[in-house]
């Protein structure tokens, strides 16, 4: 393994970097998923799950990465001969759209340009056209473009013109912006493990609502290491349905209990405030945010005309070890995608600033970095 003369630092938006207390757990000892320790674990676990989600309903594991959560939204909840209508702000929409297309389901697209939110008036407008829609997919946040939607409102919408359900993708918002899912009428919320709940890429979380609950269990889609509604009768038994890696579930528990503890304000306002401070720093080297509803897990940045995002992105990897993203499809060399989930200390956001000045050969640096420290001095990570 070559030995790189900088530390390395991931400033994804997933999978992000794992708190030092966690890892070590994570590699104390490999637990069988069938044994009352691994039971009393697991029993933890679902009680930090749905504090998460703000939820009285349970919530079911998936040993799978978040498009199987996605996936299972889809085979649980239709019927052959269902009808959809998917938000497509970009590749997840495009994506949950092609699942619901893959089990043979009609889907009516609302395509909204990247980098912009739903406009509620589109929204009404496609319900009216679309009465027959049992269930609207949406992200939260659309990580390929950092965008999030007024999920709350939606959610109005939606109830008020339609019996349909709403199903968003909170892979990357659930523990890093207010989504409280019981209260906004949600009925099925898909979380992933490489994002705010801090461990390896690996496991998926789901959430039905009461009303989802019903139709999942009519629900006629063929679905068999999918089932949740297996997964929940074997919840209630205290176990799984399946084998389950056990060291990332015990690292969740060290999560969610910290997050029970210190409560998940600090973790969302912590996002927030990486988010607040990495669009102002950005703003200072000459890189503009691109979205218009910017979320507080992932920021996009445009980099200047006759900057490639990608160059920059490689010139960061190989240089200083640093991690980010760029853009896909049409924002391919035009933005740079940073992270604020995980454990993100202020010495990292500082060697990235620096770093992207260099890159740049920006002379906004010591701003930048009067900036990041205004801004993130004040909140503290979850584990310090
Ligand atoms: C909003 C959103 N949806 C879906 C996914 C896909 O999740 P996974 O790569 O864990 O399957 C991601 C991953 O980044 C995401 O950010």
């Amino acid at each position: 393994m070559s030995e790189h003369q900088w530390p390395y630092r991931l400033l994804a938006p997933g999978p992000v970097p794992v708190p030092p207390p966690v890892l070590q757990a994570m590699s104390a000892k490999v637990l069988h998923h069938r044994t009352p320790e691994f039971e009393k674990i697991l029993r933890e676990v679902w009680v930090g799950l749905k504090f998460v989600f703000a939820t009285q309903q349970s919530v079911q594991i998936i040993a799978g990465t978040g498009s199987a959560a996605m996936e299972a939204a889809v085979c649980n909840l239709l019927s052959p001969g269902d009808q959809v209508l998917a938000v497509v702000s970009g590749k997840f929409g495009e994506r949950w759209a092609e699942q619901c297309e893959r089990y043979s389901i009609k889907v009516h697209r609302l395509d909204v340009p990247w980098g912009d939110p739903v406009k509620l008036e589109d929204l009404e407008a496609a319900l009216k056209s679309h009465r027959a829609v049992k269930a609207v997919f949406s992200q939260v946040c659309e990580t390929s473009t950092a965008t999030v939607h007024p999920i709350q409102k939606m959610s109005q919408v939606i109830a008020k013109n339609s019996q349909a359900l709403f199903c968003v993708d909170a892979i990357t918002a659930v523990g890093c912006m207010p989504l409280p899912m019981d209260d906004w009428g949600l009925d099925c919320v898909v979380a992933g493990s490489q994002k705010a709940f801090m461990i390896p890429t690996g496991l998926s979380f789901i959430a039905f609502s009461e009303r989802a609950w019903k139709v999942q269990a009519q629900s006629r889609l063929p679905k068999y290491y999918l089932d949740i509604g297996a997964e929940r009768a074997a919840n209630a038994k205290g176990e799984t349905h399946f084998s389950t890696p056990t060291p990332l579930v015990v690292g969740l528990n060290l999560v969610l209990k910290q997050m029970q503890s210190r409560g998940l304000n600090l973790v969302i306002e912590r996002c927030q405030a990486l988010a607040k401070a990495t669009r102002e720093a950005g703003a200072e080297l000459g890189l503009q945010t691109y979205s218009s509803s910017p979320s507080s897990s992932v920021t996009a940045l445009k980099t200047p005309t006759g900057t490639n995002s990608a160059q920059l992105r490689d010139w960061l990897e190989k240089e200083r070890n640093i991690t980010i993203m760029g853009g896909q499809d049409s924002l391919k060399g035009k933005i740079i995608r940073v992270g604020h989930m995980g454990y993100i200390l202020n010495d990292d956001m500082t060697a990235l600033v620096r770093a992207l000045g260099e890159g740049l050969k920006s002379e906004g640096v010591q701003k930048a970095v009067a900036v990041l420290e205004k801004h993130l001095n004040s909140v503290e990570p979850l584990f310090t």
